[in-house]
Parts: structure tokens; C-alpha cells; sequence
């Protein structure tokens, strides 16, 4: 300050502080950097370092990557790399192609002689699968996608959420461009976040939600986070896909054809069955097995079929209960034990079709069924 104070003054220049201090770094217009960084209403950036283009280039070269802080990125863990999804899985050949297809165009997008829409809305029932094999897919193709949900797409600060799917966007090219792996923006249940419920008004975060998406696809390498447009606001085209249940309440110019490719799933009667076994295989169930139970309880979405099973421990667990001496002894059993004392053998339900079965009824229609023993 008082360096500036006496320049004024004396109406000489001002001696710089040395070569490379950023502490008088300009930024791209020549205007104090650190000065616009305080004025940006919320920064919260501490991504700042030397960063192509903004402050002290010095260090930033042309070589690996244009940020000094390439990690930075991948430290807020916005990406996935799908490590808990373990073993073995069959994906519906259907719901795989298109979504290695979309993946593929958009990233061949400057050969092709036809338009590409960046985003894949893939829509149908509840819990039928969208999200799950979606993953299972990037995880096959050695994508690192970038995942948010529609939750993050609420906020009380208007212009947060637009905020944050670019910068997502972004993360999802340094991931390209740094790490030299395919990366996807993922947006789950887009329609819970950017749905209008009956007549009511579209809130402004929706309407910026809408809007920035629609610029995104029109426009896919050049998105800024900040107010102004910058050098390094160019990008890598990423591709985008958004899952939910019902898209008839998104804005429909997001939807159309040349911004969003739309894709029904409902898996068929042979999908579920594929999907189903392979999850019981392990557990020793025939395929004609699964095939009766996906008979009896026709039309439920996939994860009934995986509650069953999950269920059938649950049954077992209760028992396990009643035999070590019901609710009211749990506590001593479970933690107060003396030392020479064991905890009760837990033996894990073997799972049988008639298992499986019994764990789809209804607690009244199953005490029926025991009864009928
Ligand atoms: N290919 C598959 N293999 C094994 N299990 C699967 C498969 N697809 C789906 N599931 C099971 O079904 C459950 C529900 O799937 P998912 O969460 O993907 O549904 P969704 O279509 O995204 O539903 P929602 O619309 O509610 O988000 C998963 O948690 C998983 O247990
Ligand atoms: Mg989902």
C-alpha cells in the first residue's frame, strides 16, 4: 500500500518487487489478480498455485498439464474408480451398447459428419437398473466418470448449481487431459432435481440447471467457471448422461433431439432373468430355478429380486436372535461376554429357491404358508 501511495506521488513507475513475485501478477486483462480474486463474490478457490494463464507462468509450463496442481482435482475425490463393485455381473447387451455407443460418438464427435448430442438421458421405473449398470459399464470401459446427483443440484445460493456442473465438467476433462483416461459427467435422477411439480413456477436454480446445461451442448469445449471467459476455458468434450424416471417435466428444448439422445429402459423378461442368475449363481441357484422365481413375482424391478435376497438373511438373523436368549439378553450377549465365553455361532442361511421364495410373500401370506406345512 504504501508502495502504491508513493508512486502516485512521485508519478514515476512503480519498481517492481522482483521478476516473479505474484504478488503483481496481472491477470489475463492486466488487471491485479489477487484484487479480482477478492472480488468474485464467494470465492472459495484455493486451486489458485500457478495456473496457466492466470498467475505466475512461470512454472507453468506447456508440459504436464497446465496446472501446477494436477492432483488438485482428484484430492476432492469426485471421481470414481469402482472399487466395491466386486465380482461378477451380467449388463443387458441392449443397455450396454447404447452406452458404449454414446461414450464412443462423443469422443470421435470431430470425425463424424453428423451432429452428436452431448448429452444420453436414459429414463424408465424405479430401481430397473439405469444407475448400477451404468457404473458397471464405465467400470468395464476404464472410464473415470465424474458422478453428482440431483441433490447437489439444490441450493439456497441461486447460481451455485450451474456453478457446480460445469465445474464438474471441467474435472471431467483434467481427467482426460491428465490422467489420459475416458471420463463421463453422470447426473443421477436429473427429474428429481429439475422436475416442475404441477403448475408450479421452475425455481431460478432450475432455470440456470436447464440453461447451463443447454450451453454445454451447444457449446462442449468452452465452459467457464467464472464470470468472465478465460484462455484456459477451453476444454475436452465430455460426454454427459443423465438418468431418471420421467423427463416429461424437464424444459423441453434440453430434450430435444440434437441435445439429448433418449433412451427407454425396461429390462425384458430375458434380461432379468440373465441378471438374476448371475447374482444367485454363487449361491447355487439354477438358472430354471430363477426362472420360477422371477415367474412368481412378474413385473418388480430388479433390486426386489436382490432384496429377496438380502431379505433371507434377515429372517435368519431374527431367528439367530430368539435362539442366544430373545432382545433382552443381546446386550450381554453380544458385548458384555466374559472372556472365555464365545459368541454364538451365526451360521449364514443357505439360500434355497424355497427360501427365496418365502422372503417375496407377505409376513400373513407366509405364516400361511407355514401353516400349510
Ligand atoms: N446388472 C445388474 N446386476 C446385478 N444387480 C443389478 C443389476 N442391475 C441392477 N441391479 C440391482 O438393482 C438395484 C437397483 O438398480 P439401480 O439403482 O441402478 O436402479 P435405477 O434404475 O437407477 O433406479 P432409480 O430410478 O431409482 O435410480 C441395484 O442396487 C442392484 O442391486
Ligand atoms: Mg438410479
Amino acid at each position: 500500500m504504501v508502495a502504491a501511495a508513493t508512486e502516485k506521488e512521485s508519478g514515476k513507475p512503480k519498481k517492481r518487487l522482483s521478476e516473479q513475485s505474484s504478488w503483481e501478477a496481472k491477470d489475463s486483462e492486466g488487471k491485479d489478480y489477487l484484487y479480482r480474486l477478492g472480488k468474485e463474490a464467494d470465492n472459495m478457490n484455493i486451486a489458485v498455485g500457478a495456473r496457466a494463464g492466470v498467475i505466475d507462468d512461470l512454472f507453468a509450463g506447456n508440459f504436464l498439464g497446465r496446472d501446477s496442481d494436477i492432483v488438485f482435482d482428484y484430492r476432492q475425490k469426485v471421481t470414481r474408480s469402482f472399487e466395491y463393485l466386486q465380482g461378477d455381473y451380467y449388463i443387458a447387451p441392449v443397455f450396454m451398447d447404447k452406452v458404449v455407443c454414446h461414450i464412443v460418438k462423443n469422443y470421435i464427435s470431430h470425425i463424424l459428419n453428423t451432429k452428436v448430442p452431448l448429452i444420453l438421458g436414459i429414463w424408465g421405473g424405479k430401481g430397473q437398473g439405469k444407475s448400477f449398470q451404468t457404473e458397471l459399464i464405465f467400470q468395464a470401459m476404464g472410464v473415470e466418470p465424474v458422478i453428482m446427483s440431483a441433490g447437489e443440484l439444490e441450493s439456497e445460493r441461486a447460481g451455485e448449481p450451474g456453478r457446480l456442473i460445469c465445474d464438474r465438467y471441467r474435472t471431467a476433462s483434467q481427467v482426460v487431459q491428465n490422467k489420459g483416461k475416458m471420463s463421463c459427467l453422470m447426473i443421477n435422477d436429473i427429474d428429481a432435481g429439475l422436475g416442475r411439480f404441477g403448475n408450479t413456477q421452475m425455481t431460478v436454480n432450475n432455470q440456470i440447471v436447464v440453461g447451463t446445461l443447454m450451453n454445454l451442448c451447444d457449446n462442449p469445449t468452452r465452459v467457464s467457471v467464472g464470470q468472465d471467459w478465460r484462455e484456459s476455458d477451453v476444454t475436452k468434450r465430455i460426454p454427459i448422461i443423465v438418468t431418471g424416471n420421467d423427463f416429461s417435466t424437464i424444459y423441453a428444448p434440453l430434450i430435444r433431439d440434437g441435445r439429448m439422445e433418449k433412451f427407454y429402459w425396461q429390462p425384458t423378461h430375458e434380461d432379468i432373468i440373465n441378471i438374476v442368475h448371475r447374482t444367485y449363481e454363487r449361491d447355487g441357484i439354477a438358472r430354471d430355478e430363477v426362472e420360477s422365481i422371477v415367474n412368481t413375482f412378474p413385473n418388480q424391478a430388479l433390486d426386489f429380486y436382490g432384496a429377496l435376497r438380502s431379505r433371507t438373511y434377515d429372517r435368519s438373523i431374527s431367528k439367530w436372535i430368539d435362539d442366544i436368549g430373545g432382545v433382552e439378553n443381546l446386550g450381554n450377549k453380544l458385548l458384555k461376554r466374559r472372556k472365555d465365553e464365545k459368541l454364538p455361532v451365526y451360521v449364514p442361511p443357505k439360500q434355497t429357491m424355497e427360501a427365496l421364495l418365502e422372503s417375496g410373500l407377505f409376513p400373513s401370506q407366509r405364516a400361511e404358508a407355514n401353516n400349510g406345512d
